[in-house]
């Protein structure tokens, strides 16, 4: 039923007056429409909507799909919200809690019920039991008041390995499901025990109030300090920002949003009133915690500890990761990320950094009447950056300076408005005791050098996989009949170059039948005509091959490129796990640990024989490599 709803959706929305309220340069040549892509900058339009698919796609970005796509990207939000919004505008009534995918709707409903009644356990012992006791103490000892247990659901994890376990069991909730819900952990030989013991727990909520998972605080100074949930399918960390269900309405009254580290620091920010604070859960803040926090005020102001501040200012040159990792990845925002996410979110975030070795919670319990001054004095990102890249630098250290132009210059080659750019190449010139002029040519070679870069930079698993892409696609185009059956099943994120993922939605539809190669080339706008012609040639002279051949070849093409695929990821995660190492950011290394793991967890779904990667993420140690 609710697939006839999407369908019905689909049906009643036109996917170009949709576009047209967020492209307004959108304007049609030929059969589609060309504008300025929404979700990336350009200045010359490569964002195309194809009105007879009611499919979207842009050449520049590789972004694609169709309404809910759209919309979902346009507004940052997740799929139920996005169909609720159109099948509103489409006058398509959905059935209350309807849901996409039944099945899969229905797993994660329950996943959030039992993390729901493990908050239910874990406040009333932190209530009532006699091995709450501790957490009771805690709690007591950092202030914390009873409305506020009440409000954020605090709870205590007794101290042993089978009180929850138990707990679910007598509410018939097994052990693997436990375990899919984070709570749980296997023995290794057989059963199943507590994953939080003796800690001080955290309902982490989604923005609608769902208890999606935890953070336990160790008492005194066990390790780790903090645990929380594994990734699950409804507890994903990066999309995740703490106490936003109870600041949601705070947020849009302020119009000021304030993001905190801790779990404590919001919590001691509520309880002195000031309920527009929401906390980001550890160093990492992600594009999608940004999204979710924009969604009710893009002033945003991160509220650090002078390192992580530090840290954000930063230049890692992650940027690397951007193409090359799917969304679902999590980026360790350097400035460089900060500023994309603002770009890219339409957001301002400022930046506040905290004395040294105080954090909120201190200083709020210590002065809560202080902390709206101490929000104000939040400065734009881009001029907190500055600061600190110059702040080191001595007046006479020439080659200091030169780097720190030469760092700069992405950074300010990101800013779309020249006026402002121009008065930070002269901010950056006069503290630096430079030229002016000097500073904007550096500045503007930098460009060039960057903008070379990425052909002469093409690492080679790259470079591999778009070869075997390619001649992928030419297969498919020149016996598009005899492997629509295989085309179909290919998911499109699998491949890297957008104009590719096009030509797979086409060469997919069952429309084309009958038609020869040179036809279906015809029928393509130029770009992709231009593309696809050129993937025949390369293919061209080819021996004819029995039906049998060819399908066997694609099949093993797709399975190349899978493993391509994943030693490209896995390479990238692991070359980012080691800069983060370095950094000593344990928060970022775990949650790369987890991607990589993720990573292969669906290579080996994929592709059953074990490759020599797989077996790394297995055992623990491997990793290290
Ligand atoms: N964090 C985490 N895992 C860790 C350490 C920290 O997830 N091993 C996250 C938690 O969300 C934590 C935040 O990072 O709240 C900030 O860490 P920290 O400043 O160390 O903790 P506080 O919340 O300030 O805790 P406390 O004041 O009790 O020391
Ligand atoms: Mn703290």
């Amino acid at each position: 039923m609710a697939r006839d709803a999407v369908a019905e959706i689909r049906d009643r929305t036109d996917i170009v007056e949709l576009v047209r309220g967020y492209v307004p340069s959108l304007k049609k040549t030929g059969r589609t429409f060309k504008g300025l892509c929404p979700f990336h900058q350009e200045k010359t339009p490569s964002f195309i909507v194809f009105p007879d698919s009611q499919n979207f796609h842009c050449f520049g970005c590789g972004k694609g799909g169709d309404i809910f796509t759209f919309y979902m990207l346009s507004e940052h939000v997740e799929f139920r919200e996005g169909l609720r919004e159109l099948a509103r505008r489409a006058g398509v009534e959905l059935e209350p809690g309807a849901a996409p995918t039944p099945k899969q709707d229905e797993h994660r409903r329950r996943l959030v019920e039992i993390n729901q009644l493990a908050a239910t356990f874990f406040g009333h012992v932190l209530q009532r039991a006699s091995a709450g006791a501790d957490g009771r103490a805690l709690v007591e000892q950092r202030g914390v008041s009873p409305e506020m247990v009440e409000r954020f659901g605090l709870g205590f994890a007794p101290d042993g390995w089978e009180h929850l376990t138990n707990f679910l069991s007598s509410r018939s909730v097994d052990g693997p499901t436990g375990v899919e819900a984070g709570l749980l952990q296997e023995r290794p030989n057989g059963g199943y025990y507590d994953r939080f013991r003796n800690r001080l727990m955290f309902p982490i909520r989604d923005r609608d109030g769902n208890v999606v998972g935890f953070g336990g605080r160790a008492l005194g100074d066990a390790m780790p300090k903090y645990l929380n949930s594994p990734q699950t399918p409804i507890f994903d960390k990066s999309s995740l920002v703490y106490g936003l269900d109870l600041a949601r309405d705070a947020i849009r009254k302020h119009d000021e949003v304030v993001i905190v580290e801790g779990y404590m620091d919001a919590i001691a920010a509520h309880q002195f009133g000031h309920e527009n604070v929401v906390a980001a859960m550890g160093t990492a803040l992600t594009e999608g915690q940004v999204a979710q926090v924009k969604r009710g005020s893009k002033r945003i102001v991160l509220a650090l500890d002078a390192d992580t501040a530090g840290q954000m200012a930063t230049l890692r040159g992650l940027e690397t990761m951007r193409d090359a990792l799917d969304q679902d990845m999590v980026p360790i925002p350097d400035a460089l990320g900060v500023v994309r996410f603002e770009r890219k979110l339409n957001a301002e975030i400022a930046i506040v950094e905290l004395p040294e070795g105080k954090d909120p919670d201190e200083l709020i319990r210590k002065a809560p009447e202080r902390w709206p001054e101490i929000v104000r004095r939040a400065r734009p990102f881009l001029d907190f950056t500055l600061d600190v890249l110059v702040r080191d630098v001595g007046r006479d250290d020439a080659r200091g300076k030169a780097e720190v132009v030469t760092r700069v210059a992405p950074l300010l080659q990101q800013i779309p408005d020249r006026i402002v750019q121009g008065h930070y190449m002269s901010q950056l010139a006069r503290r630096l005791d430079l030229d002016e002029r000097l500073v904007v040519s550096e500045i503007r070679r930098a460009r060039a050098r960057t903008s070379a870069r990425p052909s002469e930079a093409a690492d080679h698993p790259k470079a591999r996989r778009r070869a075997t892409e390619d001649h992928l696609l030419a297969l498919l185009l020149q016996h598009h009949d005899l492997t629509r059956a295989i085309a179909v099943r290919i998911p499109p994120d699998d491949l890297l170059d957008a104009r590719n993922r096009e030509l797979l939605r086409i060469l997919s539809d069952p429309a084309i039948a009958g038609l020869t190669a040179e036809q279906v080339v015809a029928g393509l706008d130029d770009q992709l005509a231009d593309h696809a012609e050129a993937l025949l040639s390369a293919v061209e002279g080819q021996p004819e091959q029995f039906p049998g051949h060819v399908q066997r070849a694609v099949t093993q093409m797709l399975d190349t490129l899978g493993r391509e695929r994943f030693v490209f990821l896995a390479r990238q995660i692991q070359s980012n796990i080691e800069a983060a190492a370095r950094e000593d950011d344990t928060e970022a290394v775990d949650s790369l640990r987890g991607q990589l793991s993720a990573l292969a967890d669906r290579h080996r779904q994929l592709y059953p024989p074990p490759s020599p990667y797989f077996r790394d993420s297995r055992s623990p140690q491997g990793q290290h490599r």
